[in-house]
């Protein structure tokens, strides 16, 4: 099959590989009909990511038809058209029984904190993941849901990851009525957390990011009101001005550990590599909410130590709340918002990349080429 291989960081490319093989009787194989490239790929993509390993295929983000069973599966069949969530999880550990199904224990043992994601660095695994024709899928029971019929691939790819991404950072905002949501980051995370903040309740949405063409979406698409912060020599003095001098309720950090804004944090992160990245967008979301407040992070960090105002967080007496999404609990919600056309998760879709292009895909993604939101990967026989 073809897959796309990682050689390094800011090299990636196409290779042939073997299609995987069952290896466990709850096992699936599905041959992928589309992928997507997500802001965390990104942070393999850089070479941020502990134990990323040269030849692994990257891709948490995929939807395809299931090929082959294995012989205990009961609840998907060949020709099936699934869904898969980010999460490999196991359905029946301590943390699975929570709901906790992004800190499964039984698919990373070694890990004491994140469970398993595919095409994610052997520290959250070493599953190869779905940027490929083909892709093993383990706990097939588990994971995988089926399509509706009346919802279109683009769609489908999104609900793996980004849309359920999205409305979780809402969700752990705790948002009640008429309150005011600041959101960090315009890219489809942040742009699905502020849809998803009027679906909670919000009074008021600000996106805030420095690309002009992404805060133009979040205008359209989550009809925000937005601040490009590089016009702010003060954000945080900004967003106290529009908010009455406290503070916004409730803030989303919706960019994680590459965040811009903030030459020293970039330069004894990504540089110097004293911390394990630079938290610009959290400090300013602990900044910018009121004393009393929740901060929601969906943005990534990686384990190591980052400079972030703690401090800050505990005299405020604020609420932070923080996890990977456990995708396949917001399904059952946001199928029926997308069904009655609450939200239209390809409306942030602006390229299609064939898989043999998926590098140019990186590099345009990562560049914020073309303005390009959300890049979909389409191996060629989808
Ligand atoms: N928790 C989860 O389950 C989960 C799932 C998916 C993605 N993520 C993470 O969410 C984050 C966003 O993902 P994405 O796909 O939207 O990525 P993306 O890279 O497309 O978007 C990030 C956006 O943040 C903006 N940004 C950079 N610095 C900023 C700052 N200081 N303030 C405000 N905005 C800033 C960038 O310009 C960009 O538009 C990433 O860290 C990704 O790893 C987490
Ligand atoms: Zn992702
Ligand atoms: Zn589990």
């Amino acid at each position: 099959m073809r897959a796309m291989v990682y050689r390094g960081p800011y090299r990636v490319r196409v290779e042939e590989k073997d299609i995987p093989a069952i290896e466990h009787p709850n096992d699936a194989i599905v041959r992928v009909t589309r992928a997507a490239i997500c802001g965390s790929d990104l942070h393999l993509y850089h070479g941020m990511m502990p134990d990323t390993r040269v030849g692994m295929t990257f891709g948490h983000e995929f939807i395809g038809e299931v090929h082959e069973v294995g012989p205990s599966v009961e609840h998907v069949s060949p020709g099936d058209r699934v869904m898969v969530p980010f999460n490999v999880f196991c359905g029946t550990c301590y943390f699975c029984a929570r709901g906790l199904y992004s800190n499964c224990h039984n698919v990373n043992p070694n890990a004491t904190a994140v469970g398993g994601i595919y095409g994610y660095s052997h520290t959250c695994g070493g599953y190869d993941g779905g940027q490929a024709e083909y892709v093993r899928v383990p706990f097939a029971d588990v994971g995988p849901g089926l399509i509706p019929d009346w919802m279109d691939d683009d769609d489908a790819v999104l609900c793996t990851d980004a849309l359920p991404t999205g409305y979780f950072g809402a969700q752990l905002g705790d948002i009640t009525e008429g309150d005011v949501v600041v959101v960090y980051g315009a890219g489809p995370v942040g742009l699905f957390a502020a849809k998803s903040a009027w679906i909670m309740g919000a009074g008021r949405v600000i996106v805030i990011d420095h690309l002009d063409y992404r805060l133009l979406k979040a205008q359209e698409f989550a009809h925000a009101e937005t601040i490009n912060f590089t016009e702010h020599g003060d954000l945080v003095r900004h967003l106290k001005y529009l908010t009455e001098g406290l503070g916004a309720d409730v803030a989303i950090d919706a960019v994680g550990a590459e965040a811009d804004g903030n030459l020293l944090q970039h330069v004894t992160s990504a540089k110097l590599k004293l911390q394990g990245g630079s938290p610009v967008a959290l400090n300013w979301a602990i900044d910018t909410v009121r004393k009393g407040g929740t901060v929601s992070v969906v943005g990534a960090y990686g384990p190591l130590f980052s400079a972030v105002k703690f401090g800050d967080a505990m005299n405020k007496g604020l609420t932070l709340r923080m996890n990977q999404c456990p995708v396949k609990r917001q399904w059952p919600r946001l199928l029926e918002h997308i069904r009655n056309g609450y939200i239209k998760p390809s409306d942030v879709v602006t390229h299609h990349v064939p898989l043999e292009h998926i590098g140019e895909g990186y590099h345009m993604f990562s560049a914020k080429l073309d303005n390009c939101i959300k890049p979909i990967v389409v191996p060629s026989a989808a």
